[in-house]
C-alpha cells in the first residue's frame, strides 16, 4: 500500500498541478453549464428578455450596462443586485446605479420562474451575464454564447463603486488605467464603449460639457457646437423639474450598432468619456477605423469583450453562493 502510494504521488502532483493551472487560465465557466442541471435555464432567461425589451428596449440598454456595472465592482458576481440593508449601503445605492440603472425587475422576473423550473440552481450572476447576451441580441442582433457556472457573491458595498466603476468625467489614459485594472485591453475599452450606441444619459451625467467646462470655456470645444446647442435645449441650464434625459446616439437611439463612433468622429459623443476616444492619439485611429469599417467586424470584436468582461473576478465552485432571492443573501 505504502509503496504504491509512493509509485502514485508523483503522477497525482501532476495531475493536480495540470488541473490548477488549466483552472486558472478558464477560470472554469463553460458553455452550457445547466445543460444537464437546468436544461430550459438560458431559454427561460431569453423569453423573459424579449418580452420585457420588446415592450421598452430601454430595458436590454439597461441590462447591459448592468452586466458592466456587475462585473467591475467586486468582480461578475451579481453584487450589483443586493439591497442595501439596515447600516449598510449597497453598490445600488450609488449614484452612478441610482436611480439610472434600470431592467432590474427583468432579471427578477427571469429568476423567479428559474426558482420554479429547477430551484437553487442557476445563479442570479448568470442570469445578468446571459440577459445581457439576450439583450445585445435583441437590439443589435449581435450572436455570442456565455460561459457560465458564475456563483454568487455576499458582500455589496456602495464604496467599492467609486472605487472601480470609471466616471463619465475621465479621459481617454485615465479610461485606459481603469480597464487594464480589470484585465481589459485598450483596444476592448474603445470597442466597449460602442454600447453607448443604445439608451440614454441624464443631463446632470455631461451638463459640464454645455455650461461650465473650464475657467476659459464655458462650452466644451471638442463638441460641435450646432450638437451642444441642441443638448443645451434639452438640457436647460437650471431645470425647474428636475434631470431631463437624452439619447446617447441621438441617430440610431434603439440600434446596438457601430454608428455610436460616426457620432464621435462628428464631435457629437455626449460623455467627456466617449468624446476623449476621439481626440486622444491612442485611440483616434480606433474610432475612426470602427466608423467605417462594417458593423459586423465591430459586432464580433463587441461579443469576444462581452465575453471577456463576463469572467472579471468570478466566483466558481464552492466559493460564494446560489443566491435564492437576488436581492438578498441566504
Ligand atoms: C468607458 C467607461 C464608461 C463610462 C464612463 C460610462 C458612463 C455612462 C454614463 C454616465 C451613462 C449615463 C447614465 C445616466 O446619466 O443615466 C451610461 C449609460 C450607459 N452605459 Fe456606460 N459607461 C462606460 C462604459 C460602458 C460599458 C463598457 C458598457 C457596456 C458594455 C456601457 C453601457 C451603457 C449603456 C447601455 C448605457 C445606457 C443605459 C440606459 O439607457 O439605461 N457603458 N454610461
Ligand atoms: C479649457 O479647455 C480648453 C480646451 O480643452 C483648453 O485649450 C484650455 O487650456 C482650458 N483652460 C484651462 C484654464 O484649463
Amino acid at each position: 500500500m505504502a509503496s504504491r502510494f509512493k509509485l502514485w504521488s508523483p503522477m497525482l502532483l501532476l495531475i493536480l498541478l495540470f488541473l490548477n493551472v488549466s483552472e486558472l487560465a478558464t477560470a472554469s465557466l463553460r458553455v452550457g453549464y445547466y445543460k444537464h442541471s437546468c436544461p430550459s435555464a438560458e431559454a427561460i432567461v431569453k423569453k423573459a428578455v424579449q418580452k420585457a425589451v420588446s415592450r421598452n428596449p430601454g430595458l436590454g440598454a439597461g441590462i447591459i450596462r448592468m452586466h458592466f456595472h456587475d462585473c467591475f465592482v467586486r468582480g461578475c458576481d451579481a453584487s450589483i443586485l443586493l439591497d442595501s440593508t439596515p447600516g449598510r449601503r449597497s453598490e445600488k445605492a450609488h449614484p452612478a446605479n441610482n436611480p439610472s440603472l434600470r431592467g432590474f425587475e427583468v432579471i427578477d422576473e427571469a429568476k423567479a420562474e428559474l426558482e420554479a423550473a429547477c430551484p437553487n440552481t442557476v445563479s442570479c450572476a448568470d442570469i445578468i451575464a446571459f440577459a445581457a447576451r439576450d439583450s445585445a441580441y435583441k437590439l443589435g442582433t449581435i450572436h455570442y454564447t456565455v460561459p457560465s457556472g458564475r456563483r454568487d457573491g455576499k458582500i455589496s458595498l456602495e464604496n467599492d463603486v467609486t472605487k472601480n466603476l470609471p466616471p463619465p468625467s475621465l479621459n481617454a489614459k485615465q479610461l485606459e488605467q481603469n480597464f487594464e485594472r480589470k484585465g481589459l485591453s485598450l483596444e476592448e475599452m474603445v470597442t466597449l464603449s460602442g454600447a453607448h450606441s443604445i439608451g440614454i444619459s441624464h443631463c446632470s451625467s455631461f451638463s459640464n460639457r454645455l455650461y461650465s467646462f473650464n475657467s476659459t470655456h464655458n462650452q466644451d470645444p471638442s463638441m460641435d457646437s450646432n450638437f451642444a446647442k441642441e443638448m443645451r435645449n434639452k438640457c436647460p441650464k437650471n431645470a425647474a423639474n428636475g434631470d431631463h434625459i437624452v439619447p446617447l446616439d441621438l441617430v440610431t437611439p434603439n440600434r446596438l450598432d457601430n454608428k455610436y463612433y460616426l457620432n464621435l468622429k462628428n464631435r457629437r459623443g455626449l460623455l467627456t468619456s466617449d468624446q476623449t476616444l476621439l481626440s486622444s492619439r491612442s485611440t483616434g485611429w480606433m474610432v475612426r477605423r470602427n466608423a467605417k469599417r462594417s458593423g459586423s467586424s465591430w459586432a464580433n470584436e463587441f461579443a469576444d469583450a462581452m465575453v471577456k468582461m463576463g469572467y472579471i473576478d468570478v466566483l466558481t465552485g464552492n466559493q460564494g453562493e446560489i443566491r435564492k432571492n437576488c436581492k438578498v443573501v441566504n
